[in-house]
């Protein structure tokens, strides 16, 4: 693989999501883009490097940028931050008469806003008046269009998902399984780069970013991180992935009670670092 060409690969990788891959991935880079060489008529993966660099087509960038990205979901992923969410949305539908607002930053192939989709409509009765509207947002256009579609492989339904919600939220599509109507409405849709800027997305009292920022240098997070806060309320909540924090890359966070609940910092609660200083 001529290293000027992976260079301006990782580099143009790098620059359009933020994702670091270190020189010595260019074996996953390889394994990533053979569908891509092969759709687009090319016969190796080194022919399509060079074109990239020589000759980019934009169709063909994106795929082979798109085919970079990890999508690795699961329904219920982790759990812990689900049931979290129950309590979360108790305490913030309490006093509330709008909607409760909710951004899946990063949303994948849509398991991760189905489920938080599903777990609202088991905890909406207790909340009469509140309803709850959530945006999900991924950067890969082959992902939204499979989360949209809402439907599921047997294998994607086994991961997470217990037998009751499945007989409950599902129904067959063949050998599939699709989502029925009422969760699959729940959940509004768009092209989102958390590079950019996000205040067309409005504010949101809560924001799940999660396994993401693993991707990104911590320049990468902070900036990200700091982006979301801006469109989080005050006294709104961040959702981070099992091996993820805010500490050491903001203060525009803090750790809440609970492990992987953040909480925004703001004039009212001043960063910890700030309050021991
Ligand atoms: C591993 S999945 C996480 C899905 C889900 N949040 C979860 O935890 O199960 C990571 C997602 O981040 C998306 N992604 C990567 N870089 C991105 C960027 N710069 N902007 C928006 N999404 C990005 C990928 O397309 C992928 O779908």
């Amino acid at each position: 693989m001529s290293t000027p060409d992976l260079k301006h690969f990782r580099d143009l990788l790098q620059s359009r999501t933020g994702i670091v891959l270190d020189a010595s991935k260019g074996y996953l880079i390889n394994t990533r883009l053979a569908s891509v060489a092969g759709t687009s008529g090319y016969e190796t993966v080194d022919a399509l490097l060079a074109d990239i660099r020589k000759a980019p087509v934009e169709r063909i960038v994106e795929a082979a940028i798109d085919a970079m990205t990890t999508n690795e979901t699961l329904f219920f992923r982790d759990q812990k931050p689900f049931d979290l969410l129950r309590r979360t949305f108790v305490d913030l539908g309490r006093n509330r008469r709008g909607p409760i607002r909710l951004w899946s930053a990063a949303c994948s192939t849509g398991q991760e806003p189905y489920s938080i989709a599903m777990l609202w409509q088991e905890v909406a009765h207790l909340l009469p008046g509140v309803s709850l509207e959530i945006m999900a947002t991924d950067l890969s256009r082959e992902c939204l269009a499979k989360a949209q579609a809402g439907i599921y492989s047997g294998f994607e339904v086994q991961r997470g998902l217990p037998v009751q919600k499945l007989m409950k939220h599902f129904e067959r599509v063949g050998e599939s399984w699709q989502i029925k109507g009422d969760v699959r409405s729940a959940v509004t849709w768009r092209r989102f780069n958390l590079l950019d800027n996000p205040s067309h997305l409005g504010r949101f009292d809560i924001v799940f970013c999660r396994n993401v920022l693993i991707y990104f240098d911590t320049s990468t997070r902070k900036a990200i991180l700091e982006r979301i806060a801006g469109q989080v309320v005050d006294d709104g909540y961040l959702v981070l992935g099992a091996s993820e924090t805010v500490m050491g890359v903001t203060n525009a966070f803090q750790a809440g009670p609970d492990a992987g609940l953040y909480l925004k910092t703001s004039a009212t609660r001043p960063a910890a670092a700030r309050l021991t200083a």
